[in-house]
């Protein structure tokens, strides 16, 4: 039996923690430490690697380099609708608020955006966006964002503790949060640290899934930690599938194709050379109008009048129409669709605009894009729902726990537009720095660790090692393959309630899972204690769905295909109760103030000013 008890622990002490360092984490950290605040900032990974690089091809911001008739009220319309209206409004307004200023304070920290003629940042189109309004750096912009954010991080002397998994949160007697505990990747030896604030930014949970353009690290461990701690979350249904993933070779499968390859006049077409998505255009009419007074309607004429192409709609229409025309036996020869752009666009504009997007297909699949289509299929990208939060702090249900980035919910609603994550991570990260600051200095208990509560941590963490037992590998492939096949793009009563079966045999197998080797560099180990966490976001993404008995966004019900005003007026709010029980429940959605309403009986342009 493993002893927690009789293990080293090596402690630190901040005023702020952060855990996680992709863009949200990042900027939460950069905010607490400008505030004069002791900030640490944790990750499992190597400093500058995060799921933040898969955001491709911009950050959405209503600048108006582009396009001057854009402004905030215009793109907070574009969001809540791209989000079937199942969005927080506060967190919409603020993000297309404050998205503008956030881009330019990240040029001023260096960040090198590409130009317009005249030298403003240019801004190209995303689906779901009235106007071109991506501020972008190629085909790379996350990844700049990350190398920005990073060095002025490591310029104002943040601490940063990478190849550190952090497994669980503690909290004081009095139900504030108080300390983290986990473990060095490169030793194995446990590690705690206690603060005043925690910024949870651990971002997604795609792992669970057989295709995703997620990498190793996006287990849920940050939705599952809040949970454990007593957070609520919302809307954990809400998951979205890119419509545009590498669907071969094999090995690459789910790999991100970028949305910028449409935003730059990509075309898509089926196994007939036909451009298929004006062929759904009508159907979606009908299934909109059946939601909120034929807004959907106004939605998608304003789209095709404004003569926006229909690759361009929002993802969850285009991976559900790229979907059907597989099925529909119009497949390309990997099980995909054709992306084509090199019949529409140079050589040189290619190279000059999807850089990664030609070495990707060229190193990895054999494929000139500049020559030929790509063959491209959904993958999942990106959870909506996750850990509620306060709009304007980012502060959690559990005093002390803050959230922002992909891992809280409700700026999103149903489904994300392409580019807002960006800006959301920058916009609410920053608001969660702030906000963990404040509550830091209001603090008036010091925090402090529970040895025995370490302890029991560490005895979870190390049980796998010191017995015999199932691979954590096969578990985990066995729950990416049940994730796919019946909590995937398309999903049913009977489907969804076979995955809470085959999630409750996993969870008894999980029970006994066994790690071969030492702590040391085990990716064995680090996968054994990734399973709890995949396993109850899994749990929560299935009852959710099953619970969400219509479709919306990202959520997609065959037996109830379509949009049910009574579930659009509700968040559903997963926690657990005081004896550990599970519970879920619907809750309304906070009231959206009459000024926004009226947007929505307008057309709005340039001339309602800023
Ligand atoms: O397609 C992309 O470049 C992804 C962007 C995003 O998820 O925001």
């Amino acid at each position: 039996m493993p002893d927690g008890a009789a293990e080293e622990l090596e402690t630190h002490d901040f005023d702020v923690v952060v855990v996680g360092a992709g863009g949200a984490g990042l900027r939460a950290a950069v905010e607490a430490q400008e505030r004069g605040l002791r900030t640490a900032l944790v990750c499992k990974s190597l400093l500058g690697k995060a799921h933040t690089v898969m955001a491709e091809g911009g950050a959405a911001a209503a600048m108006g380099n582009v396009w001057p008739e854009d402004n905030w009220q215009v793109h907070f319309r574009d969001t809540m609708r791209g989000g079937k209206m199942l969005n927080n409004w506060r967190m919409a307004q603020l993000h297309a608020q404050e998205a503008p200023d956030r881009i330019y304070e990240l040029e001023r920290w260096g960040a090198l955006f590409d130009r317009t003629p005249d030298g403003r940042i240019l801004q190209r189109d995303f689906g779901g966006h009235r106007y071109a309004r991506l501020a972008h750096v190629g085909d790379r912009t996350g990844l700049e964002l990350i190398r920005t954010l990073q060095q002025r991080a490591v310029a104002m002397g943040i601490e940063v503790f990478m190849e550190c998994k952090i497994l669980r949160l503690l909290k004081d007697g009095d139900g504030t949060v108080s300390a983290a505990v986990g473990y060095w990747r490169a030793t194995g030896g446990f590690v705690a640290f206690t603060a005043r604030a925690f910024v949870l930014a651990t971002g997604s949970v795609g792992k669970s899934w057989k295709y995703t353009t997620n990498s190793w690290e996006s287990v849920g461990d940050g939705q599952a930690m809040a949970l454990w701690a007593g957070a609520d979350l919302i809307d954990m249904e809400a998951v979205q599938f890119h419509p545009t993933g590498m669907v071969w070779p094999l090995s690459v499968r789910g790999l991100l194709v970028t949305e910028g390859v449409r935003g730059d006049g990509g075309v898509l077409r089926n196994s007939e050379g036909k451009r298929f998505m004006f062929d759904y255009i009508p159907a979606m009419f009908a299934a909109e109008t059946a939601d909120s007074e034929a807004e959907g309607d106004r939605w998608y004429e304003d789209h095709i009048n404004n003569r926006r192409p229909p690759e361009l709609l929002p993802r969850d229409e285009v991976a559900r129409s790229i979907n059907a025309e597989v099925k529909a036996g119009r497949g390309s020869p990997h099980g995909g669709v054709f992306l084509d752009i090199a019949t529409r666009r140079s050589a040189e504009y290619i190279h000059r605009r999807l850089p990664s997007m030609y070495h990707q297909f060229k190193e990895l699949a054999g494929v000139d894009i500049t020559v030929d289509p790509m063959e491209v299929g959904p993958t999942c990208h990106y959870i909506m729902g996750g850990i509620r939060v306060e709009a304007d702090t980012e502060a959690t249900t559990v005093p002390g726990l803050f959230a922002a980035g992909e891992v809280a919910a409700g700026l999103h609603g149903a489904n994300r537009l392409g580019g807002n994550s960006l800006s959301d991570l920058l916009v609410f990260g920053r608001r969660a720095g702030i906000a963990a600051a404040d509550f830091a200095e209001a603090r008036t208990s010091t925090p402090t660790l529970d040895p025995a509560e370490a302890a029991q941590v560490i005895d979870g963490a190390l049980a796998p090692l010191a017995r015999e037992g199932e691979s954590a590998y096969d578990i985990h492939a066995d729950l990416q393959e049940t994730m796919q096949s019946l909590v995937g793009i398309i999903r049913t009563q009977s489907e969804l309630e076979q995955a809470l079966v085959k999630l409750d045999e996993l969870d008894e197998r999980a029970r006994s899972v066994a790690v071969s080797g030492g702590r040391a560099y085990n990716p064995g180990w680090n996968l054994a204690t990734d399973l709890p966490s995949m396993l109850t976001v899994s749990r929560l993404v299935a009852r959710g769905a099953l619970e969400r008995r219509e479709s919306r966004g990202g959520h997609t019900r065959d037996d109830y295909p379509k949009a049910d005003p009574e579930f659009g007026k509700v968040n559903l709010v997963q926690r657990l109760d005081a004896r550990g029980e599970l519970t879920l429940a619907p809750e309304p959605l906070p009231q959206m103030p009459p000024e926004l309403a009226a947007l929505f009986e307008e057309t709005p342009t340039g001339e309602e000013g800023h």
